[in-house]
């Protein structure tokens, strides 16, 4: 039985999904803490085209204290999984940029104009700490869009220093960032809190991207039930910008 069958049965999905880029995974193997050997990379690209992605964008973390990737390491590892895709005959188009995390080191590279992993018309994908606030937040995404940089804030959902006051989004939203929710979060994977406020962004219409942020055959499983649910439906009539990255 092949990961296909395994994750979403005989049959499929029997859902119609429009969604062609997936622009926020952990699929790149030996990287970070998403897939660890070539195979596990398989086996999720597998999982990705079962939801009828044709191209993967891949994000690994790059955060100063624990994952220090950059293109040096990360555009090599994306030439080996390529021949992989190639010799096992999968057809899907693999793409590599990051998920940086707003730290000193960050901030630095900002600053500097160094070349960043950007994708698609230079978006940037970034995300914070979830419990406190960084002071640095509207500082870092004015920088970015000075440099010509259009932020893409990583799944404004699940931090907790948003949560208390709905008006945090509607002021960092005003600045002409890009809101990327995950779908995950439809489900209540995270928490039952991090689900109702994806589903107010929702409501709001204060999504850009949507996107897997899939490390595991864990987060497959919880993707296969969460395009399943009412709000997915309804994101999927906002004018998202996933199909733009083809
Ligand atoms: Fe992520």
């Amino acid at each position: 039985m092949g990961i296909f069958d395994k994750i979403f049965g005989s049959k499929g999905l029997e859902f119609t999904d429009t969604i062609k880029v997936d622009m926020h995974n952990h699929l790149l193997f030996g990287v970070d803490d998403g897939a660890k050997v070539v195979e596990d990379s398989i086996d999720l690209i597998q999982g990705m085209i079962a939801l009828g992605r044709k191209k993967i964008i891949m994000t690994p973390h790059i955060m100063s204290d624990f994952y220090k990737n950059g293109p040096e390491n990360l555009l090599p590892q994306l030439d080996i999984l390529r021949a992989k895709i190639k010799e096992l005959g999968i057809d899907i188009e693999l793409e590599v940029a990051a998920e940086y995390y707003l730290d000193e080191v960050f901030m630095k590279q900002i600053e500097s104009g160094e070349k960043l992993l950007t994708f698609g018309k230079n978006y940037l994908l970034f995300e914070t700490a979830f419990m406190n606030e960084p002071p640095q937040l509207k500082t870092v995404i004015f920088e970015m869009k000075s440099n010509g940089i259009k932020p893409v804030f990583a799944h404004p959902e699940r931090y907790l220093y948003l949560h208390s006051h709905f008006s945090k989004y509607e002021s960092l939203f005003e600045r002409d960032i890009c809101f990327q929710l995950n779908i995950m979060s439809l489900s209540g994977y995270y928490s039952p809190e991090i689900k109702k406020i994806a589903e107010k962004l929702i409501d709001a219409k204060m999504v850009h991207f949507i996107s897997s942020d899939c490390h595991n055959l864990k987060h497959l499983e919880a993707l296969k039930a969460s395009v399943k649910t009412k709000y997915y439906k309804k994101v999927l009539d906002l004018p998202l910008l996933n199909n733009s990255l083809l």
